[in-house]
């Protein structure tokens, strides 16, 4: 004979009750508040709703298939769960009240007969499992995470060259991720512009960011290929508010034309994810006579950033997100070469100090725009397995696959930046991992007296000729 046990736990959050409904009802997201999930994976297409199903994967081994059976937006949701263990119904009721939302979570369990003994002591098992379940749920809502704070060990470890590389690896990543704190932030009503989005850390930014509802403009250089991505993310998402804008942002007059579009549409930009990237050999120029490395790398992030300023402000606390790279650490900026045509060239050369020079201008936007809310940061990866790497650096791809991370994980962090509550009350840093690290290791690599000025005057300049 099978054996029930039901759970029923109810929790008030200070959160509108769309916040609430939109972030526990894209569910694969369990992970970040239930301590008892290893992973939370959406298995179908489409809009949230009926039909929708997740596999959620228990840290005791085991895994759940849920399936969505009745959907009523901002009210209930009743899923059905099958495991190898129990099946169950679980129905989540939100309630608006006068200070937020009260949501109530009821599960029936049900344990087949051969179970029954397990299913004797289940029920306290299962009434603290659920507990801290329905704990974590407000807290991952209540959204007060503490304001971030560099680490001792994340500094001495950079410091130290080996721990400081495995760090860039998918284990620094899994390391960093146990002491990741959920983000529940709304992003509904927020917009985001990311460039090199067709491809490794930008498309999987902005197949995260259109299933959390964020809007999104996608700036690329490939229209078809930039209008097929779009199509097939708003499909996948069911997130209509997904367009494209054509640009090749290695050339400032394209550069320069986009962003006069998007202040045409007068649109707020919350987040402005500045990643489009690659790693040019031998040496190139465009065809408006600039080094590409400089021209894509360094020289089109500022004049883009610099003249969507406007829109940045008018978002009331919009983000800048610049994607740097650890090969910055190699490298320091030179202000009278920036555009590599000294010497023999070397495109990991060219590449890092394009980086060194976006990671000033990071701290150099960072104080000039704190008056007006507006938040800037740069991140690295670490080494992700995108097309980018394996096309620009095939021995290296080759010989480090089995470390390297995810797109997804490599992305995580300008996600976080771009989104997170608590990600926003720290300006001017580089990021790894949701950690700050130092923009220098080795002192060889740091600005000589005036360089900085020399190098922010020079872009200045560059940027008035294709004005
Ligand atoms: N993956 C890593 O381990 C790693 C490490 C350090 C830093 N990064 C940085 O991360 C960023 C993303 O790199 P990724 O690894 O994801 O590389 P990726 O897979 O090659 O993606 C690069 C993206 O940039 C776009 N892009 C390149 N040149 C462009 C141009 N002239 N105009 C418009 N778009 C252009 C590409 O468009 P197409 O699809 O049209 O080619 C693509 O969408 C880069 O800034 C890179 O330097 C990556």
């Amino acid at each position: 004979m099978s054996k029930t046990t039901r759970l029923d736990e109810t929790i008030e959050v200070a959160r509108p009750l769309n916040e609430a409904f939109a972030y526990i009802s894209e569910f694969n997201r369990i992970e970040e508040w239930d301590p008892a999930v290893a992973k939370g994976i959406r298995l179908t297409d489409g809009p949230l709703g009926v039909g929708t199903k997740f596999r959620i994967d228990m840290k005791a081994g085991f895994s759940l298939y849920y399936t969505v059976t009745e959907w009523e937006a901002e009210h209930r949701l009743l899923m059905t769960v099958d495991s190898k263990v129990f099946t169950a119904v679980e129905e989540i009721l939100f309630v608006k009240t006068p200070t937020g939302t009260r949501i109530r979570y009821i599960a029936i369990f049900t344990f087949p007969s051969a179970l029954t003994l397990l299913a004797k002591t289940f029920p306290g098992v299962m009434d603290r499992v659920g507990k801290s379940a329905v704990a974590g749920m407000k807290r991952a809502l209540e959204d007060k995470q503490p304001t971030p704070v560099a680490s001792r060990g994340v500094l001495l470890a950079d410091k130290l060259l080996l721990p400081g590389l495995v760090s860039f690896t998918k284990f620094g990543y899994r390391r960093a991720r146990k002491k990741q704190n959920p983000v529940s932030a709304y992003l509904g009503d927020r917009h985001a512009v990311i460039t090199g989005a067709t491809s490794g850390l930008g498309l999987a930014t902005a197949e995260i960011l259109a299933a959390r509802g964020m809007s999104l403009t996608l700036v690329a250089r490939d229209k078809a290929k930039a209008t097929r991505l779009a199509k097939d993310l708003i499909k996948r998402s069911g997130n209509p508010r997904i367009q494209v804008e054509i640009a090749d942002l290695s050339l400032i007059g394209d550069v320069t034309a986009v962003a006069d579009r998007l202040l045409k549409s007068g649109k707020p930009i919350d987040a402005l994810i500045n990643n489009a990237g690659a790693l040019t050999n031998p040496r190139k120029v465009t065809t408006e006579g600039l080094e590409t490395s400089f021209a894509l790398l360094l020289l089109s992030p500022y004049v883009l950033t610099e003249r969507l300023y406007p829109l940045l402000k008018q978002a009331h606390g919009g983000r800048v997100i610049n994607v740097l790279s650890g090969g910055m650490y190699a490298e320091r900026i030179h202000p009278d070469d920036l555009q590599s045509s000294k010497g023999s060239y070397s495109g990991s050369v060219a590449y890092a100090r394009a980086k060194r020079g976006l990671m000033i201008v990071t701290n150099q936007w960072a104080s000039r725009w704190k008056k007006d809310g507006i938040v800037v940061n740069a991140m690295h990866p670490g080494w992700a397995d995108t097309p980018g790497v394996e096309s620009s650096l095939p021995a290296f791809h080759r010989l480090t696959r089995p470390f390297l991370r995810s797109p997804e994980e490599g992305a995580d962090t300008i996600v976080w930046l771009a989104t997170a509550t608590e990600a926003a009350k720290v300006s001017g840093e580089f990021w790894l991992d949701r950690q700050q690290h130092p923009a220098h290791i080795l002192s060889r690599t740091k600005e000589r007296a005036g360089d900085k000025q020399r190098l922010l005057d020079a872009l200045a300049e560059f940027s008035k000729k294709f004005s």
